[in-house]
């Protein structure tokens, strides 16, 4: 059983925070029959209609502005270089399953296409795979933004409530470690990193649940990032590296640490999740 993780903040309950409003209207407006945002082939289109729902129509829309998600600790059991992958899970593996899917917005509502998203978890038993990457995978938004997590309830550990653990990064912005949590939990009331901002969305669908959360990230430029000094070197956009690949960029090397498909503004300093410099 792993040790648990040591609450190095204590947040503020936020159960009157403009975040906290913002996911209850989310909550509400998928209450009130709105269909997969993907289904209405747009997101923003998406987000626009609350418009049935004359009673929400106070609350801050998505266009004013929202606050980042916010940050948690890494805690002891993060490893780079997880697999990519949007399932952490086979047929047998044990557990409820649960399904998260979201968008990961900029601070002005735009979808960000190709955001990294790297969760890891523990296994039904409440343990971290600190060997292998089980219930440890990395993967990109959409271009509408979109991900998908396929994976179990995490089971509980002695010390924390029930949560699962993200890095996310906007293509050349900063990375940024954070949690989420699920509603009804008992310990969510004791668990002082336990943070009702990171809540996410669940309901039960038959024997699985399913979750949602929206991420915002502090990435101004929104889905399209503006075009950097072109690639200089071996680096180049549009080529697939593979993690172990070194490449030269400007005068300096860089090893990747996860597979992916390099696009501009991935350039190695930019992405210090895809790319370890020496
Ligand atoms: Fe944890």
């Amino acid at each position: 059983m792993p040790a648990s993780e040591e609450p190095l903040d204590v947040p503020t309950e936020s159960a009157t925070s403009p975040r906290v409003s913002r996911k209850a209207v989310l909550r509400a407006a998928a209450a009130l029959g709105a269909t997969p945002l993907l289904a209405r082939g747009g997101v923003a289109l998406a987000r626009d209609r609350t418009t049935k729902a004359r009673s929400l129509e106070a609350t801050p829309s998505c266009h004013d502005g929202d606050e980042p998600t916010i940050e948690q600790i890494e805690g002891p059991y993060f490893k780079p270089d997880s697999p990519l992958r949007t399932s952490l899970v086979t047929n047998s593996t044990p557990g409820t399953r649960l399904t998260v899917t979201g968008y990961v917005f900029s601070r002005t509502c735009q979808p960000i296409a190709g955001a990294l998203l790297d969760f890891w978890q523990a296994d039904d038993n409440g343990n971290y795979d600190n060997v292998g990457f089980g219930f440890r995978g990395h993967q990109f938004s959409t271009s509408q933004g979109a991900f998908t997590l396929t994976t179990i309830v995490p089971g509980l550990y002695p010390g924390r409530t029930r949560h699962l653990h993200v890095k996310l990064q906007s293509p050349g912005q900063p990375v940024i470690t954070t949690q989420l949590y699920f509603p009804g939990e008992p310990r969510n009331s004791t668990d002082t990193i336990f943070d009702a901002r990171l809540l996410m969305d669940v309901r039960q669908v038959g024997p699985a649940r399913a979750a949602t959360f929206d991420f915002v990230l502090d990435a101004p430029q929104g889905p399209t990032t503006p075009p950097t000094t072109p690639p200089s070197g071996t680096w180049a956009a549009g080529t697939s590296y593979h993690a172990g690949d070194v490449v030269t960029y400007g005068a300096s090397t860089y090893r990747c640490l996860q597979a992916h498909t390099a696009i501009t503004g991935w350039e190695p300093p930019n992405v210090p999740a895809l790319w370890q410099r020496g």
